[in-house]
C-alpha cells in the first residue's frame, strides 16, 4: 500500500530508509538542508561523496547514512531558478523521479524529501509543491513495491502549501 504524508520536521531526524538531499552539482555540501545533512551524518558522508565525481541537475546519487538514522543518503541536484524557460520544472519532477527510482534498486521502502529547490535555488514554492506532488503520485501508479513517502517541511509555508495539496 503506498503512502504520501508531509511532515513540519528537521529531515536529519527522520527515520526513513532514505532521505533525500537537495544538493549542488559538485555534491561537496553546502547551507541549507545540504549543510544539516552533511552536519548530522559526520564527515564520512563527504569522504563517500567526493569518489562520486559530482551530480548533474536532475539527477540522483546515493550513499550511505553513516551518523544519520536514515540508512541512505540520496542526493539529488535540483534546478535554480531563472524564470521559467530554462526546463526547470521538468528538471524539477526528475529530481523526484530519478530518487525515487534509485531508492526502489537499494531496497528501500521508505523515502523522505525536503522542498528541493526552494530554498537558494528559489524555485517558487507553490510550484515546487505541485511539482513534487504530482510527480511522485505518478510515480507510485508504476511502482514495483510499495513505498512510503513523506515530504518533509523545514517551514510553515511550503508545510501548508502541502497540506493544502495532499489528499487527506
Ligand atoms: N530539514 C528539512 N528541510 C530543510 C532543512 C532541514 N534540516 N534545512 C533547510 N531545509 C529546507 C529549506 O527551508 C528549503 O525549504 O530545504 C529546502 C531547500 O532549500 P535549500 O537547502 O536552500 O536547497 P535548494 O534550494 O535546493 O538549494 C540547493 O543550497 O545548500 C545549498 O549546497 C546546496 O548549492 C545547493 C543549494
Amino acid at each position: 500500500m503506498n503512502k504520501i504524508s508531509c511532515i513540519l520536521a528537521d529531515i536529519t531526524t527522520v527515520e526513513a530508509d532514505a532521505i533525500v538531499n537537495a544538493a549542488n552539482s559538485s555534491l561537496l555540501g553546502g547551507g541549507g538542508v545540504d549543510g544539516a545533512i552533511h552536519r548530522a551524518a559526520g564527515p564520512e558522508l563527504l569522504y563517500a561523496c567526493r569518489l562520486l565525481n559530482g551530480c548533474p541537475a536532475g539527477q540522483a546519487r546515493i550513499t550511505g547514512g553513516f551518523k544519520l538514522p536514515a540508512r541512505y543518503v540520496i542526493h539529488t541536484v535540483g534546478p535554480v531558478w531563472r524564470g521559467g524557460n530554462n526546463r526547470e520544472e521538468e528538471t524539477l519532477a526528475s529530481c523526484y523521479t530519478e530518487s525515487l527510482s534509485l531508492a526502489v534498486k537499494n531496497g528501500c521502502r521508505s523515502i523522505a524529501f525536503p522542498n528541493i529547490s526552494t530554498g537558494v535555488y528559489g524555485f517558487p514554492k507553490d510550484k515546487a509543491a505541485r511539482i513534487a506532488i504530482q510527480t511522485v503520485k505518478q510515480f507510485l501508479q508504476t511502482s514495483p513495491v510499495p513505498l512510503t513517502v513523506t515530504f518533509v517541511c523545514f517551514e510553515n509555508v511550503n508545510f501548508d502549501l502541502y497540506n493544502s495539496m495532499l489528499p487527506d
